[in-house]
């Protein structure tokens, strides 16, 4: 990969002189194996561990421990540390309290469809609160990676496809657990993951290479990650998988040319699981010396789980492989964070406070959250809001209706499914002697093909005067190695929403899971579809709240919805090629005549099968409001270095329902010296309308949202004609344009 030369603004190291002379003191005082030993992590779990553990703390020979939330286990640890080690050098403990401790907000990707970086800020407060009380300081989140195939599992914990809406909310994350300053007893510090490029993993298949050329590097897959460094993030995981042949964990490019000399990171980078050791398997390094020796030399301070560090390290400094300096460097950076952290000063923490899970005011913001995620795909006939008080019977049906559990999602090793409220249960409390609410699950679980309760099921629906059925994966299904090669509903599903269908019975279809699903197959069979993605504990309240109209929906999918798995990698920011599809060049399979000629066919690209669109687009989701986008216009219609451009559209809600609509802002950059995007997000905004309502909203535009990593590799805005558009999604079509004078 050829040297970069700027990467965006370049930042400067902000260092605090006391936290660096009492660095500099303790690295002073400090033998070889006791600064090895701050460059390990170990796993906490089960009894042989915790020993283990104590005693290594006792002889000051390591940094960290993750996967303990047990608050005297965790005490015990920082009193040996503090108390009995040489140096009383407390410890960073790790845990992935990825969107929620026991209170579990939304999966990530669900949060992101809230566009609403308030909500995720508060989410993640609620996580470090929670959390900090057992005595954990290190979350291994946010996960920023940007992610196009929803085969992917880990799609579930990204914060979508799109670079600026995944930056701005990754940094909300970073705000949230870190809270105004890291020394707070209530905040965590983040850890922004997985550097860089995880989420290109070929055919979507967890771990697997990625191929990613260095124009989209920059534009498109660092940017998140400088924008939650910019926000202060203290930590970076590397990822597991290679980029262009080299892994992330051996790769000096990223986490030391990139990451410190361009960006001035200061904070603790950590390798992945076991990922240095797994330089061998990747086959770059024959043994667990060369891993140690490849991945301390490209910028891994710590190890997580490993011990090629502690077994290796010292000789490689004897050797000359790595030079104290290094070492010096590597163990500042644990250190400097456990200064931050405020750990010398008070590291212990009192398990009274563990009182604060699932607070009132907790679930009051993962309901909110939850609330916030919900995407409402389709509403034919205005079958929602339901009613709450006609006379009339529900048929509440499907896999995840009660589902307490499965409904919280990936990740959630600490999540308490018993404080978890289901779709049914909420619903429920909506009954009265005029509203019947009647259950069948349809399907025990989500891959069920067991049909025994169908009959049943289709009775109530008969009877019913609308059916809400509550479809989607299981937790298992979505996550870390969970990835799937076909996405459509699993199990007896589709069969189900058939039978339900042939009824008559109007249905509601609440989709739960872990990454967008293709719908192909059913959306014409379902009257109103709500995304749900995985709710958390609110999931219910959030569900049942905004069925019966007391909230409108207001998500919008931080992901584009593919027809089918063949047109993936899906996303709206693509190149336009030199063939660009149209409504008009497109044929589809069925449209073809025999013995058409070869280049009778349009010749542009898109799919024989799919067409060029999706299913729904990225930015895309309804609300119970009806809102008209009219009126835009540019202050100006040039645009130089220092000035800027207001552009403003009136907004309009004609619809019946108060409803909050986020309005989006997209540009086009029509000429570069690199292939540009068709539209990319720089804008939004959610804005709340009563009926009738109207307003105008307004976007500043300046060259910050015309720069992009440009063929000179350079951080710059290239001078031309720049269109805009305001809507709300992707498709917007109000548009109009500017130039950048040079
Ligand atoms: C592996 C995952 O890739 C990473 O995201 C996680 O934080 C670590 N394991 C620790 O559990």
């Amino acid at each position: 990969m050829e040297t970069v030369k700027s990467v965006e603004t370049e930042t400067q190291l902000n260092l605090d002189p006391i936290i660096e002379s009492k660095i500099k003191t303790l690295l002073n005082q400090m033998t070889l194996a006791e600064k090895i030993g701050q460059l390990s992590q170990h796993n906490g779990e089960g009894f042989e561990a915790v020993a283990a553990i104590n005693r290594r703390v006792k002889q000051g020979q390591l940094g960290s421990v993750l996967n303990q939330a047990d608050p005297e286990i965790i005490n015990e640890w920082q009193r040996i540390a503090v108390e009995e080690s040489r140096l009383g050098i407390p410890l960073l403990i790790a845990r992935d309290v990825i969107h929620g401790f026991k209170t579990v907000m939304p999966i990530p990707l669900g949060q992101a469809a809230s566009w609403n970086p308030d909500i995720v800020e508060r989410g993640a407060q609620i996580a470090a609160h929670e959390s900090s009380s057992v005595g954990i300081n290190w979350t291994f989140a946010p996960m920023v990676d940007i992610s196009r195939d929803p085969r992917w599992g880990r799609i579930a914990e990204s914060l979508g496809e799109d670079p600026y809406l995944c930056g701005e909310l990754g940094a909300a994350m970073v705000r949230g657990f870190q809270g105004d300053n890291l020394s707070n007893p209530n905040s965590i510090a983040a850890c922004v993951k997985h550097f860089c490029g995880y989420g290109a993993s070929e055919a979507g298949r967890d771990y697997s290479s990625t191929n990613i050329p260095e124009y989209e590097l920059h534009n498109v897959y660092l940017r998140p990650f400088k924008r939650c460094i910019d926000e202060g993030a203290a930590s970076l995981m590397a990822s597991f998988s290679d980029i262009d042949g080299i892994p992330a964990t051996a790769n000096d490019y990223l986490l030391t040319e990139i990451l410190r000399e361009h960006w001035k990171f200061d904070g603790l980078t950590v390798s992945d699981w076991n990922a240095v050791q797994e330089l061998a398997v990747h086959g770059i390094a024959e043994n667990d010396k060369d891993c140690a020796t490849l991945a301390a030399n490209a910028g891994i301070d710590m190890e997580m789980s490993g011990t090629s560090y502690e077994d290796y390290l010292s000789g490689l400094v004897k050797e000359n492989l790595l030079s104290i300096n290094q070492i010096d460097a590597m163990v500042s950076n644990v250190l400097r964070l456990k200064f931050r952290l405020g750990l010398f000063d008070n590291p212990f923490v009192d398990d009274k406070n563990a009182q604060l899970f699932g607070s009132d005011a907790a679930l009051k913001v993962a309901q909110e959250a939850a609330q916030q995620s919900l995407v409402l795909l389709k509403n034919q006939n205005n079958l929602l809001p339901l009613s709450s008080t006609k006379k009339g019977k529900i048929a509440v049906m499907g896999p995840l209706a009660d589902a307490p559990y499965e409904q919280l999602g990936t990740w959630i090793f600490d999540g308490d499914a018993s404080i978890s409220q289901s779709i049914l249960t909420a619903m429920k409390l909506f009954q009265t002697d005029n509203l019947k609410i009647d259950f069948n699950c349809g399907l025990e679980y989500s891959r069920s093909k067991d049909t025994k309760h169908f009959n049943d099921a289709i009775k109530l629906a008969k009877n019913s005067d609308v059916a809400v059925l509550c479809l989607g994966e299981e937790s298992i299904l979505s996550g870390e190695a969970h990835s799937r090669a076909c996405i459509d509903l699993p199990g007896a599903q589709i069969d189900l929403i058939k039978q339900i269908k042939a009824t008559g019975t109007p249905i509601v279809g609440v989709i739960l899971a872990g990454r967008s699903l293709t719908l192909t197959n059913i959306v014409d069979d379902l009257d109103a579809i709500i995304y749900a993605w995985h709710p958390g504990t609110m999931g219910g309240p959030a569900i049942a709240e905004t069925l019966f109209g007391q909230k409108s929906p207001s998500g919008k999918l931080p992901v584009t919805l593919p027809k089918m798995v063949g047109q993936l990698p899906l996303y709206y920011s693509q190149k336009n090629t030199g063939r660009p599809p149209t409504d008009e060049s497109v044929v589809l399979i069925d449209e073809i005549q025999q013995f058409a000629e070869q280049t009778s066919l349009g010749m542009t690209a898109f799919h024989l099968d799919a067409g060029y669109k999706p299913l729904f687009p990225f930015g895309f989701g309804l609300t119970y409001g009806e809102f008209d986008y009219s009126n835009l216009q540019l202050s100006a219609a040039q645009l130089s270095e220092n000035s800027s451009i207001t552009a403003k559209v009136t907004l309009a809600n004609s619809g019946s329902h108060t409803a909050t609509e986020t309005v989006q802002l997209y540009i086009r950059d029509k000429v570069g010296t690199i292939t540009r995007p068709i539209k990319e997000l720089v804008g939004f905004q959610r804005v709340t309308l009563a009926p009738g309502e109207k307003t105008s909203v307004s976007f500043e535009i300046t060259t910050n949202n015309l720069k992009f990593y440009t063929r000179r590799r350079q951080w710059e805005a290239e001078p031309g004609e720049f269109q805009i558009w305001i809507g709300g999604s992707s498709d917007a079509t109000l548009s109009d344009t500017f130039s950048l004078l040079a």
